[in-house]
């Protein structure tokens, strides 16, 4: 996604799957999914830490009924079979059945564990992964693979569940890309959780790529 000559396209297609990456696309969440995943209810699953910074937007972009907004603490301890069954408890608590759509909001926690939630509930229902970390767009919610760990190890309990599309938008990575490790380029500041992944393609293919896409973050 990010070490390419020209600019990535709006959208690719990769099985079956939109993958849309355009700054501010935050504000677009509910008008993509009633086109690619139309239900009567929509579910968002997000943490404590992005319901902060993008919820409220996220939860405006749908127009009519408000999306039901489900928040889990952060980080990798939640990813359990308890968050799990909290969130599918509150779902059917809330009346969702089969026509809804789960929106995951945040980084690959979130995107595994709301990605098992559709999986499961009422035996599989859509999701669109909005993905608000840099490994979880460029990795964790691109493939279906979803799921929870448990005291055994990681990922044990899960399912291949493909999102109706991801949703990335690069302006979350403003917040996200918070190690505080930047340097200096031609093309101004590069942060370390930026410049990783272009480190890793430029020595798989062992050669020095220059940068030509025009958003910087
Ligand atoms: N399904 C897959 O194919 C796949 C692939 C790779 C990794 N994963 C999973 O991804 C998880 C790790 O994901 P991660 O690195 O995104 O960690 P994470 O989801 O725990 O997010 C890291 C922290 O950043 C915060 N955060 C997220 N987005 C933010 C934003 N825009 N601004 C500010 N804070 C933000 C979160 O609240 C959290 O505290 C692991 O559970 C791993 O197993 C899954």
């Amino acid at each position: 996604m990010v070490a390419r000559r020209e600019r990535a396209p709006a959208a690719l297609r990769l099985l079956d799957c939109d993958i849309l990456v355009e700054p501010g696309l935050l504000g677009s969440v509910g008008a993509i999914a009633a086109r690619v995943a139309p239900a009567h209810r929509y579910v968002i699953v997000t943490d404590d830490t992005v319901a902060g910074h993008y919820g409220a937007r996220v939860v405006d972009s749908f127009t009519g009924a408000q999306p039901l907004l489900l928040r889990i603490p952060p980080g990798e301890s939640h990813k359990t079979r308890l968050t799990w069954a909290s969130l599918t408890d509150e779902m059917l608590d809330a009346g969702c059945g089969r026509d809804t759509t789960v929106i995951a909001l945040g980084g690959g926690v979130v995107g595994d564990l709301a990605g098992f939630v559709a999986a499961t509930f009422m035996r599989g229902i859509p999701v669109v992964q909005v993905p608000t970390t840099l490994l979880a767009m460029i990795d964790a919610s691109i493939g279906g693979k979803t799921g929870v760990d448990t005291p055994a190890g990681k990922n044990l309990v899960g399912a291949f569940h493909q999102p109706s599309a991801v949703i990335a938008d690069p302006h979350a990575l403003r917040v996200s890309a918070g190690f505080g490790v930047s340097w200096s380029s031609p093309l101004g500041p590069i942060k370390l959780d930026l410049a990783l992944p272009v480190k890793r393609e430029a020595f798989d293919k062992k050669q020095i790529f220059r940068i030509g896409f025009g958003t910087r973050f």
